[in-house]
């Protein structure tokens, strides 16, 4: 069984604007509809948990989705905090092995293929999969607006979503890093933690998180094309 659970309880600060990003259209449907459909669509996937904030007043109030069960819960502060009152909030057992494939709800590009390879990643090994992709760029390490230094790239990724994890395993480690104050901006960093390694699934660049205005436009272009 494989269940997806989505932050989404973000306020989409650097966005700016009235709304939550998750809840702006593109190519007629919200970030949060393509992003939740993309992973519903998998034959595979049994349905989804959705995490909003509290005072969240956007939620369609969807109870299903492509005719599968859509389940919600109240986020967190952070972004690992709503992820794990995800998790928490599945239905099954707490520790079971269930896996799960954790997506931003501002990231609306996922295609079928890519979640293909990371599904049969993460099946085959205990420490989970996520998706990425190599640096691409030249890095320079700044300061004061002038370049400090050109820093290797060599072995350098960018961390995609979805992260595919085994239920219990990831709550462990979340809960973990959450004791010990230490906020994760993804799911496999808390992994990392805990000395595991995650596999790597090269996945298609335009798999974006939309996080600003320009962000947005790029998204419908793709969603439209
Ligand atoms: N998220 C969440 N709970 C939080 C913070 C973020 O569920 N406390 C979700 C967002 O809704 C989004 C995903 O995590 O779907 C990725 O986070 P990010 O891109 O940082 O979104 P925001 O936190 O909303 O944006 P910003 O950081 O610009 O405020
Ligand atoms: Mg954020």
């Amino acid at each position: 069984m494989i269940w997806a659970v989505l932050p989404a309880a973000g306020r989409g600060q650097r966005f700016g604007g009235p709304i939550p990003k998750q809840y702006l259209h593109a190519a007629g449907k919200p970030l949060i509809e393509h992003a939740l459909a993309a992973l519903l669509a998998h034959p595979r996937v049994s349905g989804a948990m959705v995490a909003l904030s509290a005072d969240d007043a956007l939620w369609p109030g969807w109870s299903e989705l492509l005719g599968k069960p859509v389940l919600r819960c109240i986020g967190g502060g952070e972004r690992a905090d709503s992820v794990l009152a995800g998790l928490r909030a599945l239905p099954g057992h707490a520790g079971d092995d269930t896996l799960v494939l954790v997506h931003d709800a501002a990231r609306p590009n996922l295609r079928r293929a890519d979640l293909d390879a990371l599904i049969a990643a993460a099946e085959g090994d205990p420490a989970g999969a996520i998706l990425g992709a190599p640096l691409r760029d030249t890095l320079k390490r700044a300061g004061a607006g002038r370049i400090l230094a050109t820093e290797p790239r060599d072995g350098l990724w960018r961390a995609f979503t979805p992260q595919a994890f085994r239920r219990g395993a990831l709550t462990a480690a979340l809960a973990e890093a959450a004791a010990a104050g230490v906020v994760v901006t993804d799911e496999a960093s808390a992994m990392e933690r805990i000395g595991l390694r995650p596999r790597l699934v090269e996945g298609r660049e335009d798999n974006l998180k939309v996080t600003t205005p320009a962000d947005l436009a790029l998204a419908e272009y793709l969603l439209g094309a």
